[in-house]
């Protein structure tokens, strides 16, 4: 007889490992995350500088069907992306030059709340988890130091209520 499954704890974030052999794969993985996002979403993006995080945001922006394509946004902190349908729009952050945290972010005077969007943040540790209790939190390491290696591994952790039934498994598929 099979054992049953473990109760899940909620305390324990739901993680998944991914391997990604190409910024091609890191969009298509952005592609597919997108599919679980809906409005009211924080994904926070962490990894050293060039890991792929903008790529990755760029899938994002595809699979959610929003206008414009998702760059480093070198002069602004946030940009928004609205959506080409009737989805939720994107908000794409570089926290790296935020220092007030949330309090700055509020001034930003973005017109689209939070709430309303799928909020996506580069270098956010520590600036923007006041925003919500429950996040996915997104970590891109290099496989190798050499920065020319294409191969990533990529960690995607599901923090909260909101994260406990949704499976990443499929984004390993
Ligand atoms: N598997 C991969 N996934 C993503 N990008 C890759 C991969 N392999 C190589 N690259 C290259 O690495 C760079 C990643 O740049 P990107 O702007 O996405 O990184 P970033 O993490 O946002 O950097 P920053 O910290 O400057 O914001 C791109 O030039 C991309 O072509
Ligand atoms: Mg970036």
């Amino acid at each position: 007889m099979e054992a049953p499954a473990a109760p899940h704890d909620a305390a324990d974030p739901r993680t998944v490992e991914i391997t990604v052999n190409s910024p091609e794969q890191m969009r298509e993985l952005g592609r597919k995350l997108a599919k679980l996002l809906r409005a009211g979403d924080l994904v926070m993006l962490s990894g050293e500088l060039g890991a792929g995080k903008t790529t990755l945001a760029r899938g994002l922006g595809e699979g959610l069907g929003v206008r414009g394509a998702v760059t480093s946004p070198t002069f602004v902190i946030a940009r928004v992306h609205p959506s080409l349908g009737d989805g939720a729009p994107l908000v794409h952050v570089d926290a790296y030059r935020l220092s007030g945290g949330l309090d700055e972010m509020e001034d930003l005077d973005l017109d689209v709340s939070l709430p309303d969007s799928v909020v996506v943040v580069e270098w956010g540790e520590g600036k923007v988890e006041e925003l919500t209790e429950d996040r996915l939190q997104v970590v891109i390491h290099r496989a190798v130091g050499d920065t020319t290696d294409e191969v990533r591994h990529v960690t995607l952790a599901g923090l909260g209520e909101r994260w406990q039934t949704v499976d990443l498994s499929v984004l390993a598929a």
